[in-house]
């Protein structure tokens, strides 16, 4: 379990990107952080590792005080997947993967075993292991990304948008791939997004933040879809467009899931999952 607890943070030039940050999360499970750029999520990840210390407040992980920590050896063993890929040009996709268990003292030969099982483990070819990452594609990059946050074995994984450099559709399969990896794995993640349907998703979790971190709502995504706690949370959500507000219309082939608009979102299926493509927004709340 991760606790923060007041936690505050100010720039040397004055800025205040966090103020009175409180959040317990739970092992094991995701928690995705979402706000609009500026909101103060890359600073609190980062605060989480110790890549930044916090003005005031503490943070806790399993109960001890992580300012008692060594910041290197604490930021070794919390896989953290940076903003943009955050690879280095000059080392391989291998080594990039490796580089935490290197640095660790790792065998070079152990490290790059590691590195190919993980490549297996985020979909990406054996082939690929000796390029450098600008052959790559966008999405190649970013499983480079998530296979280097996973080579130390951490128990915890911070992403910070991992998935948003890609089109929607790669997007939309390194979101199912990161559903299926965390049923095998169980890891304590917490996602950084700007995105609420990626949040979501993938969240089973969801911290809604405002300007400063300050915390608009916490809850499960039904929870904040069925009672938005605030006009800033219904209108991030969308709720306010309709875009949440999923009614179901009967037609001659079935029952089709509508928007406010009339949209249709998708097909009624039984949650006993019987046959049928689900709703893209299956998500929303259906009177
Ligand atoms: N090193 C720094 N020095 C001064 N101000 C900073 C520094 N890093 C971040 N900030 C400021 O702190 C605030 C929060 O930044 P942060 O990067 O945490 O936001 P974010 O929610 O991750 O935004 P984005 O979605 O654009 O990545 C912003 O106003 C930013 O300009
Ligand atoms: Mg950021």
């Amino acid at each position: 379990m991760i606790e923060l607890t007041d936690v505050s943070k100010q720039f040397p030039d004055g800025t205040l990107a966090v103020e009175d940050f409180d959040l317990v999360i739970p092992p094991h499970r995701t928690t995705v952080l979402v706000g609009s750029s500026g909101s103060g999520k890359t600073t609190l990840l980062r605060m989480i590792n110790r890549m930044v210390d916090p003005t005031s407040g503490s943070i806790s992980i399993d109960g001890d005080d992580i300012s008692r920590r060594d910041p290197v050896q604490l930021r070794r063993s919390i896989g953290y997947v940076m903003q943009n890929s955050g690879l280095m040009p000059h080392f391989t996709v291998a080594d990039n993967i490796a580089t935490v268990p290197v640095l660790q003292g790792r065998p070079r030969r152990e490290a790059r075993s590691r590195a190919l099982e993980l490549m297996d483990t985020v979909g990406l070819d054996h082939a690929m292991a000796d390029r450098y990452p600008h052959q790559l594609s966008g999405g190649q990059q970013q499983r480079v990304g998530v296979a280097r946050g996973l080579a130390a074995d951490p128990n915890i994984l911070l992403m910070d948008e991992p998935f948003g450099a890609v089109d929607p559709i790669v997007r939309a399969e390194l979101q199912e791939e990161l559903l299926r990896l965390q049923r095998e794995i169980g890891k304590t993640i917490v996602f950084v997004t700007h995105d609420i349907d990626e949040a979501f998703l993938l969240g089973d979790q969801v911290v809604i933040l405002e300007r400063q971190a300050r915390v608009a709502q916490i809850g499960t995504p039904d929870e904040i879809i069925e009672n938005p706690a605030t006009s800033f949370v219904a209108s991030f959500i969308g709720a306010e467009k309709g875009k949440r507000a999923l009614s179901l219309r009967r037609t001659p082939h079935g029952t089709v899931v509508v928007d406010a608009e009339g949209r249709a979102q998708g097909s009624l299926v039984d949650e006993a999952g019987a046959g049928g493509a689900s709703a893209g927004t299956s998500e929303g709340t259906v009177p």
